[in-house]
């Protein structure tokens, strides 16, 4: 039996997971970090904190599967995206803390270079917006803001990373400097048509190319770890930004088919194939995890406020105790009662991108009771993410292709039944939960099988990808159509708010 370990470094904890050849969970280890918000609108995580959990739960995993690092054929990372790590390559210390994608320091930079019009010039090469939320605002903040780094950076003595990057660096002894595509794609400095660093955004953004890492497809042997982290060199076959590794876990391999992870906020991504296609609708444009050189895109969008909204129903409204509650509250009502909860607490994003937006709830009557507010809030989770996919839909069509036909769905609160047969209804499509939910880790694993002979295609895995549940749609469609009406007139109040 071949095992595969993936290194899942989230937000808000280290995980790793020990996969079989079969794509089944073998044992898994978590780990939580500090997160430092040293003001409002600022978030960073230390750079030793998130190597060091990794690290634990790697080898914390591998007890618990009962193996040694000799029985790996491949160690597989994913990560949060975006988070902007920059070191002495000497040294291999992080010359400031990690910047982390929520931060929102720089966007006084970005809006300045809006205001300057180079909006059309990052949008047509990196598929981005203009945003804080990506990493070349960020790597430049932290070389204006740490003494002497920019005279640094020029002497070559600086290395920038994404979360992967950083990783890699570590687990090799400081011999790999290198990230793959689907994480330059975040970096708001990447021509991901091309597939190379773009030196015009690198001379707007003042970032020197000393600091850059090598880019590779996601499934390639990167490098090999110091035999002394786990026990024994095993190579780092696979790297990919954690939403486009849950699009490949979800063996999303061709263009039209998507998946809506669940989390805190919500990610939906649909594989748009091999041609470059901007957006009309809101959607901004990634590259797809890569298992070869040939670049593959993806549309993206995300829900700021996702399953965050059943945490403000216990901590804020405390109209629970714990978060799974939730549903047996939503279900005492047959359905929301004409309450509709837009929970724009920091702004709308995509399709709307409204950083004024605020909450709302409106449809309120005499007969409205917390179950009613406590269902509309699980609703609007489907709400957000059927307007989404009804701006990939519309892109799609636009560019020639067919709507989305079914929606895989993975992430924490893809376990809510209600949840997902409401999402089902509201999209008129089939909702799909796969077996292994745990996508994210297993695309990375996939990945990096794949560079090392584990798997041999992507039929392959593709055969391997099997369906738990399947949520098929039973409302009437003039009833979701109504109710999609109904969500974009509190949308709309939401954001006059
Ligand atoms: O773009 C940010 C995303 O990659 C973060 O994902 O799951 O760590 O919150 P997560």
């Amino acid at each position: 039996m071949a095992f595969i370990l993936a290194l899942d470094q989230g937000t808000s904890s280290s995980r790793s997971i020990v996969f079989d050849e079969r794509g089944r969970i073998v044992a898994m280890a978590q780990r939580e970090f500090r997160q430092i918000y040293p003001q409002p609108g600022w978030v960073e995580h230390d750079p030793e904190e998130i190597w060091s959990s990794q690290l634990a739960t790697a080898q914390e995993a591998l007890v618990k599967a009962g193996i040694t690092a000799r029985e790996l054929r491949a160690i597989g990372i994913t990560n949060q995206r975006e988070t902007t790590v920059v070191w002495d390559r000497r040294t291999g210390r992080a010359i400031h803390n990690a910047i982390v994608w929520q931060d929102r320091r720089a966007e006084p930079l970005c809006a300045q270079l809006r205001e300057q019009g180079h909006g059309d010039t990052f949008l047509q090469s990196t598929g981005l917006r203009v945003d804080a939320y990506f990493s070349g605002t960020k790597v430049r903040w932290i070389l204006d803001h740490v003494e002497g780094a920019h005279a640094a950076a020029a002497r070559g003595e600086l290395a920038f990373g994404t979360v992967d990057s950083w990783l890699l660096w570590k687990l090799t002894g400081g011999r790999v400097h290198a990230t793959d595509v689907s994480n330059a794609a975040r970096t708001m400095m990447f021509d991901i048509r091309h597939n190379r660093w773009d030196h015009q955004l690198l001379g707007l953004l003042r970032v020197p190319d000393s600091v850059l890492p090598q880019v590779h497809p996601s499934a390639h042997v990167f490098g090999e770890t110091e035999p002394a982290l786990l026990g024994a060199a095993v190579p780092v076959a696979g790297m990919a930004g954690d939403q486009q590794s849950a699009l490949f876990g979800q063996a999303c391999f061709r263009a039209g088919l998507a998946k809506n992870t669940y989390g805190t906020g919500c990610f939906m991504l649909m594989h748009t194939g091999g041609r470059f296609q901007t957006s009309a609708n809101g959607l901004i444009t990634t590259s797809a995890a890569q298992a070869d050189a040939r670049p593959q895109f993806a549309f993206e969008g995300s829900v700021f406020i996702g399953g965050a909204v059943v945490q403000w129903l216990r901590d804020g409204l405390r109209a629970i105790q714990s978060s799974s509650e939730v549903q047996a509250l939503a279900e005492s009502v047959p359905d929301a009662g004409g309450v509709m909860l837009v929970p724009a607490f920091t702004g709308l994003g995509a399709p709307y991108w409204d950083a004024d937006a605020r909450g709302t709830i409106v449809g309120l009557t005499r007969g409205s009771t917390v179950a009613h507010i406590a269902r509309a809030a699980l609703e609007s989770i489907a709400f957000q993410s059927a307007a989404l996919l009804q701006a990939m839909s519309k892109d799609a069509v636009a560019a020639g292709s067919t709507p989305v036909s079914e929606l895989r769905v993975d992430g924490g609160a893809c376990v809510n039944n209600l949840l997902m047969q409401f999402q089902a209804d509201l999209l008129g499509i089939p909702v799909q939960r796969p077996q292994v939910i745990e996508t994210t880790a297993l695309g990375a694993a996939y990945l990096a099988g794949l560079a090392t002979g584990v798997w041999r295609s992507l039929d392959e895995l593709e055969a391997q990808w099997q369906v738990e549940r399947s949520f098929l749609p039973t409302m009437p469609r003039e009833r979701a159509q109504d109710l999609m009406a109904q969500w974009e007139r509190a949308v709309r109040q939401a954001r006059a708010a």
